[in-house]
């Protein structure tokens, strides 16, 4: 008999398909820098979250070099068994130092540091407050810690005052949120989440994960940038981004990092990245620490091409580095996405499920990695796009 239990996914993919939600695979050969080379193609890349053009830079290239050199590639085992190497404790120390907390901890993706850290904070008894466009990676947490999901509207304090100051008889309250929200490129209320969290008793998780080496003074994210470091209890970030490395990290109390690190299930049972990645990103944190000029540079620019682009008749969203284009529904997006593209330009259409239904938008993310002539040739491809009628 032909047993076919499967077949149920090409139906399944021929409807994504028909809707434009299908999403493939694309290869780029070379390094990541604002120009690639994607499935044989020159491209620019607007698409990446390499911020600070470091995923390239030939001096953190080098220390992963050296690293290998010294310590070997992989890291053999869960760290907590003898996964653990001193180039991951150099980095958790250099991590700590940069955001002046007691401690840090490395887990092998931003991902797996947002969930880690929520399901062994959250559990049953207790409630926690979810930003409703806060990142999957937030949202499995959430769904998996057995708390009680409550999700608030899109930065909306007084809907979130509505919700927990109703949630009184639960054991403990938490409010997770990004930071700075990775599609619309906007600001989560900070000052205002951290003001009801100590009227109403709730601890405070935030994800960093895009503002991390963008924002603040010293480059530590949008809780430095909105003077909030101090009155939010666990600060996750990610190398992946603008470091332009890989793995993820919390900063908080060593009660919290010890916590962690005995808890939380996708640190426990996980393999240690190579320590090369955190020679890397120890290289990284030194440039952003010596180049400030890249981050101010960055959100000059994304500031500039904002209001171009507003000028040029586009709604335009965000107040970052990330600057998104609305288009509402699937099929126009995707189209301007492949006009670009057919102009040199790898400009991302983003679709449900990344974005709510009836949201779709085109993500622009500049790098400092971009020239003039990059943004020019942008600007122009848009405003000519603007000019035809997508369907
Ligand atoms: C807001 C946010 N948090 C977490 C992550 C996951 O980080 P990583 O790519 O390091 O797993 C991402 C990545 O897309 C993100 O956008």
């Amino acid at each position: 008999m032909n047993r076919r239990p499967l077949a149920w996914l090409d139906e399944e993919l021929q409807t994504l398909d028909q809707l434009e939600l299908r999403r493939h695979l694309r290869t780029h050969q070379g390094p990541q820098t604002a120009e690639l080379s994607v499935d044989g193609r020159a491209l620019i890349n607007f698409g990446g979250n390499d911020y600070l053009g470091l995923a390239a830079d030939p001096r953190v290239a080098a220390a992963a070099s050296a690293a290998i050199k010294q310590e070997g590639w992989g890291s053999g085992a869960s760290p907590l068994v003898t996964g653990h190497g001193a180039s991951h404790a150099a980095l958790e120390a250099a991590l700590a130092k940069l955001e002046g907390t007691e401690a840090a901890l490395l887990f092998s993706s931003g991902f797996a540091a947002n969930v880690g850290t929520i399901t062994a904070l959250a559990g049953k008894g207790d409630v926690i407050f979810s930003d409703a466009k806060n990142h999957a990676s937030i949202i499995d947490g959430v769904r998996l810690c057995g708390a009680r999901p409550q999700i608030y509207q899109h930065l909306d304090v007084d809907h979130l005052e509505k919700l927990i100051a109703q949630a009184s008889a639960f054991r403990r309250r938490f409010i997770a949120t990004d930071t700075l929200f990775s599609m619309d490129g906007d600001f989560a209320p900070l000052v205002e989440l951290c003001d009801l969290a100590e009227r109403y008793d709730a601890t405070v998780i935030v994800d960093e994960a895009h503002a991390t080496g963008v924002f603040g003074q010293q480059g530590r994210g949008l809780c430095e940038h909105l003077g909030v470091e101090d009155r939010v209890d666990v600060r996750i970030g990610t190398l992946s981004k603008a470091l332009g490395g890989h793995g993820g990290f919390v900063v908080g109390s060593q009660a919290l990092i010890d916590w962690l690190l005995n808890r939380a299930r996708s640190y426990v049972f996980s393999t240690a990245a190579p320590m090369a990645a955190s020679a890397a990103m120890i290289a990284a944190l030194q440039i952003v620490h010596d180049e400030p000029e890249r981050r101010r540079t960055l959100l000059e620019r994304a500031a500039n091409l904002r209001s171009t682009l507003r000028s040029q008749g586009w709604q335009v969203g965000g107040e970052s580095q990330i600057i998104p284009i609305l288009l509402g529904q699937p099929e126009p997006t995707m189209q301007a996405s492949h006009r670009l593209r057919e102009q040199g330009l790898f400009v991302p259409g983003i679709r449900p499920p990344s974005v709510p239904s009836g949201e779709s938008l085109l993500r622009i993310s500049l790098s400092y990695a971009h020239t003039e002539e990059h943004l020019a040739r942008l600007i122009a491809a848009l405003d000519e796009l603007r000019r035809q009628p997508l369907r």
